[in-house]
């Protein structure tokens, strides 16, 4: 596998590929790689002629706060993972060379509008303009033929979506479904800073997701009883969490609905300890 951090190397690289009517696919993360990452590498390593992985760890989608100095990283075990997965080329950019005024101080941004408004971009105020600009510039860099993102990160996936098709990006974009750990907890680079203890509790995210769509199957329609459901599954399963929302969205728009009909997402986000989990489940109720 090729390691380029230079810019114009990069497009060098890439273009030459293009040229020969090579296809190319693009995967991009933070790092600290694990086997949910490993199947968007697996799925870009099939459908395509050349696969680009890259790294970063975006400044402009933590907050004041967040995690960004703690991030976990492991270049070493990353470069392993990703040289078995078979990926061509790894592009570790500078965080200079991504935001050459420094992070926060561009002057244009892409804004995700009202699909950041709610569920974590209720929390993370800011977020997913920092995600949907890093993406772009990637997408700008790397000109992929196709996007890889993991359905774990859903509003991620349904904001860059909706930028790809809204700004006319000439790539397509393929949402892998999210890999679990045996006992359902959603992997995850941030579960490295859960203690034993908090780990034993986790699960209960995707339990309560179960419980939901087990209430689904039994006829319930009502989203307060929904929630309510899950709610209770967390504070029994996970006596330490701190919800910080249960919702039930509409799977394009993201708003909350009224009526369950359509294809419904039902997302919710749990504290534990230092970590924030994610998790989701889309249903299609007819
Ligand atoms: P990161 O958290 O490293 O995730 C990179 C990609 O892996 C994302 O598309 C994410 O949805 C996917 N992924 C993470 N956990 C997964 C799991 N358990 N199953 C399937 N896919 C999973 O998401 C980011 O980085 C950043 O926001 C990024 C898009 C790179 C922009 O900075």
């Amino acid at each position: 596998m090729d390691v380029v951090e230079d810019v114009s190397e990069l497009r060098r690289r890439v273009g030459a590929e293009r040229c020969a009517g090579r296809t190319i696919g693009l995967v991009p993360t933070m790092g600290y790689l694990h086997a949910g990452h490993r199947s968007l590498l697996d799925a870009a390593r099939r459908d395509n002629d050349m696969v680009v992985a890259s790294i970063f760890v975006n400044p402009t989608q933590f907050g004041p706060g967040e995690d960004l100095a703690s991030y976990p990283r492991d270049l070493k075990r990353d470069h392993a993972v990703l040289d078995a997965a078979g990926t061509d080329l790894l592009f570790l950019p500078s965080a200079a060379d991504m935001y050459p005024d420094g992070a926060g101080a561009q002057a244009i941004w892409v804004e995700p509008g009202a699909l950041a408004g709610n569920l974590c971009g209720a929390s993370r105020p800011g977020h997913f303009r920092g995600v949907a600009t890093v993406v772009t510039k990637l997408l700008n860099m790397v000109q992929p033929d196709t996007l890889y993102l993991g359905q774990k990160d859903v509003q991620q996936a349904a904001i860059l979506r909706r930028m790809v098709r809204d700004l006319a990006f000439p790539v397509s974009v393929r949402v892998l479904p999210t890999v679990r750990e045996p006992d359902g907890l959603a992997l995850s680079s941030r579960n490295a800073y859960l203690t034993p203890e908090e780990r034993a509790e986790a699960p209960a995210l995707k339990r309560a997701l179960d419980c939901a769509l087990a209430m689904i199957g039994t006829g319930e329609r009502d989203v307060a009883r929904l929630v309510a459901g899950m709610e209770e599954v967390i504070r029994r399963d996970a006596p330490d969490g701190r919800i910080d929302y249960i919702s039930v969205v509409d799977a394009a728009t993201l708003q909350p609905v009224v009526s369950l009909q359509g294809d419904v997402l039902i997302a919710l986000a749990v504290y534990l300890g230092k970590a924030r989990l994610i998790d989701n489940a889309e249903i299609t109720i007819g």
